[in-house]
């Protein structure tokens, strides 16, 4: 499909599945090479990592685990403003070496935080994987060692992320037309 069209939007072919596959070899082999012996514990970020971190942990060739959480954002007390609640994460962190999976990093905040809620935990070592960056959103500083693609500003939907909570299970990635419609 070259062009799909999403409620009121129409989005136009940008990253061919097989693109997206090929990347999401590449890094988990560098994923695989970077933690040999470690047991990396993959952190996938609901909802719009579920997609790649469940291809990713059948490309990553060393053991590992997988576990995912949602965020739960609101304004807290602490000077930096928001706080992060992670939801649905049973096991410790204490220790472990965790990667944290995202689908997207756009302005860089969420990750933060989230990263900020992780290392509260105690875990050995944290490192952020995400499928899409945007580098020219980000407002803070992010180390993403592993990372799939580095895209413009552009709007984009498919393989798990979406547009108002539609698209997610578009297996190639699209980007918003220009007009929009
Ligand atoms: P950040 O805190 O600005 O980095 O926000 C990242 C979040 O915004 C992601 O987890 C997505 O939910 C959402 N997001 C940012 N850009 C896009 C996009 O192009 N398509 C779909 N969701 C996006
Ligand atoms: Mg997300």
């Amino acid at each position: 499909m070259e062009t799909v069209r999403i409620l009121d939007r129409s989005f136009r072919l940008y990253l061919s599945e097989a693109e997206i596959q090929q990347r999401v070899r590449e890094v988990a082999a560098q994923i695989s090479r970077d933690l040999e012996g470690k047991n990396p514990l993959l952190l996938g970020v609901l909802n719009g990592a579920f997609v790649f971190a469940a291809d990713l942990v059948r490309a990553v060739t060393i053991p590992a685990e997988i576990s995912f959480i949602k965020v739960a954002s609101y304004e807290g007390t602490s000077s930096t403003g928001t706080v992060s609640n992670l939801i649905g994460l049973n096991e410790s962190l204490e220790g472990r070496t965790v990667v944290i999976v995202e689908d997207i990093i756009d302005s860089g905040l969420s990750m933060t935080h989230l990263v900020e809620a992780v290392k509260a935990m105690n875990p050995a070592d944290v490192r952020i994987c995400s499928l899409l960056v945007k580098p020219g959103n980000l407002k803070v500083e992010l180390d993403v060692p592993y990372c799939c693609f580095r895209i413009p500003n552009d709007f984009i939907v498919g393989y798990g992320l979406d547009y108002d909570r539609y698209g997610r299970g578009l297996r190639d990635i699209y980007v918003v037309t220009e007009d929009g419609h």
